[in-house]
């Protein structure tokens, strides 16, 4: 990614009124291993609860795509480790798979791709270093794809960014290619909370990251003392939501002088925000968006669901 889109972002977003920055920044280095210890999380409960669905049901979901050779392309592989499981399935059924780990980071998809070898040696492992909303695909004559977007990353999106999202990925599918999503279910709003306001303060840590790494990267001066992190969950928004908020009034500058951010006393950036769905409005998020949901697939205690869903 160019140091220049980073920069145009956050001086676009702390110059909008309220101040913003977008999510996807949180990821460098030391974002991912901060949000390794998140999935660690007691309160963090979506990775362990799609975990399990993955283990129950990739049996299931492989049985259904037996008899085609697929393509499967996932969107922000991460380490992977969600999506062996399903890998594995689909292997022993002998299906004619190839695996297409999408990332932005070619070192990720390095090591992914090293992990892979080990573990599911005869995977045929081809990734692609892309953002989303500019991959390109080969045109592929006799592959089906499936796509996988997995963990909520959906969750982050604007609901014009949705939009958008599926305008993209709808010109990459033909009729009966599948999309397997993974979304928190809206639930008590006291553990949503919990989720994302841990008393161990891994999220709050995570959400600092993106202000050190504004300092490192852009040659900026914030002064993470006179931050705090503060999370919210809407729940007729259906919306987690997590802000910085400056304790103090204060001027900072961005490229060693060359920008100049003030902020009042209390006032917040906006930086995540995570949406929850119930399985009724997913459906309807199915057919706005040209899709039949064919299943669903959730844990024992209704905490998240993974939809298959099939193109019309
Ligand atoms: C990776 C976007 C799904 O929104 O739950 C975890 C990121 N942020 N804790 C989420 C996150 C704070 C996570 N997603």
């Amino acid at each position: 990614m160019s140091e220049n889109t980073f920069l145009q972002d956050v001086l676009d977003g702390l110059n909008s009124n309220p101040k913003t920055l977008p999510a996807k920044y949180f990821y460098n280095d030391q974002g991912d291993l901060i949000f390794q210890q998140i999935m660690q999380l007691e309160s963090y409960y979506l990775s362990r609860a799609e975990a399990e669905i993955l283990s129950t049901y990739s049996g299931e979901i492989a049985l259904k795509m037996k008899n085609d050779s697929w393509e499967i392309i996932e969107l922000g592989a991460g380490d992977g480790s969600k999506t062996q499981t399903l890998l594995q399935s689909l292997l022993e059924q002998e299906s004619d798979i190839i695996y297409r780990p999408v990332d932005i980071s070619s070192a990720v998809l390095e090591q992914l791709k090293n992990r892979l070898e080990i573990s599911l040696p005869g995977l045929r492992c081809e990734p692609i270093a892309s953002d989303y909303f500019t991959l390109e695909l080969k045109e592929s004559d006799k592959r089906k794809r499936l796509f996988l977007f997995l963990g909520s990353n959906l969750g982050n999106y604007t609901s014009q960014s949705i939009i958008t999202f599926f305008s993209l990925l709808n010109r990459l599918l033909k009729k009966g290619d599948q999309l397997i999503l993974g979304l928190d279910l809206i639930k008590d709003p006291n553990r949503i909370l919990e989720a994302y306001n841990d008393k161990e303060k891994v999220t709050s840590e995570f959400n600092f990251n993106l202000l050190k790494r504004i300092n490192t990267e852009l040659q900026s001066n914030f002064d993470l003392r006179l931050f705090q992190h503060w999370a919210t969950y809407d729940p007729v928004l259906q919306e987690a939501r997590s802000y910085l908020i400056s304790t103090e009034e204060r001027t900072y500058e961005l490229m060693k002088g060359a920008y100049r951010i003030s902020f009042q006393e209390w006032e917040a950036i906006h930086v995540e925000t995570s949406k929850k769905y119930s399985t009724k409005q997913l459906a309807a998020l199915a057919q706005k968006h040209g899709f039949e949901q064919t299943a669903q697939f959730q844990d024992k205690v209704k905490d998240f669901v993974d939809v298959l869903w099939t193109k019309l």
